[in-house]
């Protein structure tokens, strides 16, 4: 389905977590890869394995200003992806979900280039419909602390589907669900990334509510193989795309395995859970292995066992 015939692809938010292995990925692929990115999140640390190699270019550069390369495809992703980030500067999250479609948008309509949007599932919010299916439009609160990004990220589609409707530009939309790996960043809230540090500093590990909530954890290889198979898609198909792993299993579960494979001490303390904690949360992929004939393969212990050897590294660099 790829092709691979060499182009030269432009990744904004390349210096980040999905963005440093997707640009690695297309390197090894064979492809030259522009990265720009303002480092408001990511870090060249990131981009580390790349740098020196003549088919990749890192780019300071803020999205919501307008780039001028001369690329063949784009991968949008640049965006602060963790509550925590999005919500640290709210409007400069929507400028960059808005302002930095329009100027890429515009770069690929001046290009011709085919251009791919990393949206997310928090498009469908609050949902009233488990698992959510593409057609499903959502159910966001315009004015809550979250919609900065779910709205950014909403705008963004349309944007997209506008661009299409308008001015024919090949786009292809993906939403994607929580994806976990090597590079997450290490404070940024999130139950993979929390545990995996509470776990290796031997601190006790907080569970939120009983620990029987559901959740579904990408891998970041098997995301990235699902992005480029997408790219790769016929101008037909345009998404908007759900990608994740739909293997669910408990917040008690997760916190077990990563003891188990970390060998901590840590003990298990349960705190109240907040009041809108979802019981579960789930993908349904059935459009993306329709389309494009990809679902995960990477289990959750081999995928844990990748992410905790990263932060093991990283907590070791900063005496932990
Ligand atoms: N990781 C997930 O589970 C997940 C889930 C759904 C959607 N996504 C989307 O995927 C994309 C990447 O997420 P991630 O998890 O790698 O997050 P990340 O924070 O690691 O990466 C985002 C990157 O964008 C850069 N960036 C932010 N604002 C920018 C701007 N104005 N100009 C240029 N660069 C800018 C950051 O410095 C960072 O390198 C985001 O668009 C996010 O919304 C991620």
């Amino acid at each position: 389905m790829r092709d691979m015939l060499r182009k030269r692809v432009l990744v904004t938010g390349g210096a980040g977590f999905l963005g440093s292995h997707l640009c690695e990925r297309l390197v090894q692929d064979g492809h030259e890869v522009i990265c720009a990115d303002n480092f408001y999140t990511g870090t060249r640390d990131n981009t580390l394995a790349l740098l020196g190699n003549p088919r990749f270019e890192l780019l300071r550069h803020d999205v919501t200003f307008p780039l001028y390369v001369e690329v063949d495809e784009i991968y949008n992703l640049a965006c602060p992806a963790s509550p925590i980030h999005y919500q640290h500067d709210p409007v400069q999250t929507t400028k960059t979900s808005v302002h930095g479609a329009i100027n890429m948008l515009g770069l690929a309509k001046r290009l011709k280039a085919r251009i791919l949007q990393a949206s997310t599932s928090e498009v469908y919010g609050d949902p009233a419909m488990h698992p959510q299916r593409e057609e499903y439009w959502g159910n966001v609160n315009p004015i809550g602390p979250r919609a900065c990004y779910d709205e950014g990220k909403r705008c963004a589609e349309t944007l997209f589907f506008d661009y299409r409707r308008q001015h024919r530009l090949e786009i292809k939309v993906a939403r994607i669900f929580n994806t976990y790996g090597p590079r997450m960043h290490p404070n940024d809230g999130r139950v993979v990334s929390n545990f995996i540090v509470q776990a290796l500093r031997g601190e006790p590990i907080t569970i939120f509510g009983d620990g029987n909530q559901t959740r579904s954890f990408c891998f970041v290889s098997d995301l990235v193989d699902a992005l480029v198979r997408l790219m790769g898609t016929s101008d037909a198909v345009t998404g908007p795309m759900n990608l994740g792993n739909p293997v669910e299993f408990t917040i008690g579960q997760l916190a077990n395995r990563i003891v188990a494979l970390t060998g901590s001490r840590s003990t298990i303390q349960h705190r109240p859970a907040p009041a809108d904690d979802p019981r579960q949360r789930q993908p349904d992929i059935a459009l993306a292995t329709s389309t494009i004939g990809w679902k995960p393969v990477v289990e959750l212990d081999e995928g844990l066992a990748l992410t905790i050897a990263y932060f093991d590294e990283l907590l070791a660099g900063r005496g932990r």
